[in-house]
């Protein structure tokens, strides 16, 4: 087995030969010693085939492959080690002592389960879109226990699971059930969204352990030991209508928390409920220093001014970058206004970017600081200002905001030109 080991390719040629007709057999037990690899067409297929395990493409690097569960038609529902991407060498091997394990093609292992020695008999793609791992008697690991972006029906997501997506984690408040929706890069972490559903009911508890799921109805809800009835987190807006289709949740790459439904055979899933409404509250969308506006019905991504240039004028949404540095203004620098624009600004920076200032001050408080980018000054007679000190800025502009924000540029700050009008 260790000379096998150090040879991958003749690894994998043993396994076609010995293992050929377990691979094409639809649905049944994955034996130990079974070996998946991206160059065959082969798969691990649930018993009526609506799920199947296989390797596709990576969406970043199309030369190297992602061991995924997909649905009928191609929708990915989990991928083994969160995506991470094997070259075409590699494999996803159920090894002899039960540890489901990825390996890329110099033998590096990835991933694994962690299951070797536990008594593992075999591996199977069961209906539901549950890849497990079991004794001849119980189930001893489930990819549902694992998810990665993707929650389908009759999966628990319970408090202390995370969906992940980029910089973008989705969890459930452990007491209080509330669905949350955190940025995160580096250290720095900003909580864009925390929600509680029906608070009337969960509000006063301190939950045990708060279970979202998506119903095969369409309901999203929430259920929990402490709680007499499920509470409705939402609404699929095609609610009750039945046909051979799967239902989802998903963290989507946009930061957005959706649920989807899809027919048997379709690669495209139609958005039924978005958590976060208003997209461009999703902090981070358009990159640092992005500002997020709407083009009448979808959200954009542009710079504060033409003090600034797009980082990858191909993708809007990596951001904005200053044409001059500010420590290398040739001048002095100036806060350039903004209006009806925000910086966003959640907890917990909320707590230590939150003054309580009039506008002018909000505005030259940000120029004398030499850690401040920019700052908001709110009109919505709260009488707040945020001075932006962290180093990542995420704006939203919008007519109907009624907040002013200034942006530290090099003197003379160079606005955008307006907007063309809108029809
Ligand atoms: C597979 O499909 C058949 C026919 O639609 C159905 O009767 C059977 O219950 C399905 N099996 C499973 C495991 O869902
Ligand atoms: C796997 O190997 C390929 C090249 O052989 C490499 O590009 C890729 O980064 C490796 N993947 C990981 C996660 O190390
Ligand atoms: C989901 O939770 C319910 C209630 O606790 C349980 O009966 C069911 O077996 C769980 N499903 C899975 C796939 O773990
Ligand atoms: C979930 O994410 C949080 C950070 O947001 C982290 O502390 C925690 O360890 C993660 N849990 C799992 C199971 O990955
Ligand atoms: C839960 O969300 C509600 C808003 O829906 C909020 O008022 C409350 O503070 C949140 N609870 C926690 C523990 O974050
Ligand atoms: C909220 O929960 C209470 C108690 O479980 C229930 O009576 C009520 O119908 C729920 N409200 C909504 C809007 O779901
Ligand atoms: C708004 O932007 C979206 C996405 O970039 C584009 O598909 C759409 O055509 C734009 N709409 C208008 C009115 O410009
Ligand atoms: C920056 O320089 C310009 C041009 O010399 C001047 O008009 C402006 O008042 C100066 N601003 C500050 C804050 O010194």
């Amino acid at each position: 087995m260790r000379t096998l080991q150090q040879h991958p390719g003749d690894l994998a040629l043993l396994c076609c030969l010995l293992l050929l007709p377990p691979l094409l057999s639809h649905g049944a037990d994955i034996p130990l010693g079974s070996t998946l690899s991206p160059g065959r067409s082969a798969s691990w297929t649930s018993p009526n085939n609506t799920f199947s395990l296989s390797f596709t493409p990576s969406p970043t690097s199309p030369s190297l492959f992602v061991a995924a569960i997909t649905y009928a038609g191609g929708i990915p529902v989990w991928s083994a080690g969160a995506g991470a991407a094997i070259d075409s060498r590699g494999s996803l091997r159920l090894t002899p002592n039960g540890d489901l394990q990825l390996v890329n093609g110099s033998g590096a292992v990835l991933w694994s389960s962690n299951t070797g020695g536990q008594g593992v008999a075999a591996a199977a793609v069961q209906e539901s879109g549950n890849l497990v791992l079991k004794s001849s008697t119980a189930i001893l690991w489930q990819s549902f226990d694992h998810p990665t972006d993707t929650v389908v029906m009759s999966q628990n997501f319970t408090s202390g699971m995370n969906l992940t997506s980029g910089p973008y984690v989705f969890a459930v408040d452990k007491n209080s059930g509330n669905l949350t929706l955190k940025w995160t890069s580096g250290s720095n972490t900003v909580t864009y969204f925390n929600k509680g559903y029906n608070t009337s009911s969960t509000g006063s508890k301190t939950l045990s352990l708060p279970t979202l799921t998506m119903q095969t109805n369409g309901i999203v809800s929430l259920t929990d030991g402490q709680l007499a009835s499920p509470v409705v987190v939402a609404y699929s807006s095609n609610y009750g209508e039945s046909g051979d289709m799967m239902r989802f949740l998903r963290l989507d790459a946009d930061g957005n928390f959706r649920a989807y439904s899809a027919a048997r055979g379709s690669d495209a899933a139609t958005d039924q409920w978005s958590a976060v409404a208003d997209q461009c509250q999703v902090f981070g969308y358009c990159g640092n220093m992005g500002v997020c506006s709407y083009n009448g019905t979808s959200p954009v991504c542009g710079c504060p001014s033409r003090n600034f240039e797009l980082s990858n004028p191909s993708n809007p949404r990596q951001g904005c970058k200053r044409k001059v540095d500010l420590q290398n203004c040739p001048g002095n620098s100036t806060m350039l206004q903004l209006d009806n624009t925000q910086f966003l600004t959640y907890p917990p920076e909320a707590i230590t970017e939150t003054f309580y200032t009039g506008i002018t001050a909000c505005r030259l408080n940000c120029l004398f600081a030499s850690s401040c980018v920019a700052s908001t000054a709110l009109s919505d007679g709260s009488g707040l200002c945020f001075l932006k000190i962290s180093s990542f800025v995420s704006a939203y502009q919008s007519a109907a905001l009624p907040s002013t924000s200034f942006v530290k540029v090099c003197f003379p700050g160079i606005p955008n030109p307006p907007p063309s009008p809108s029809r």
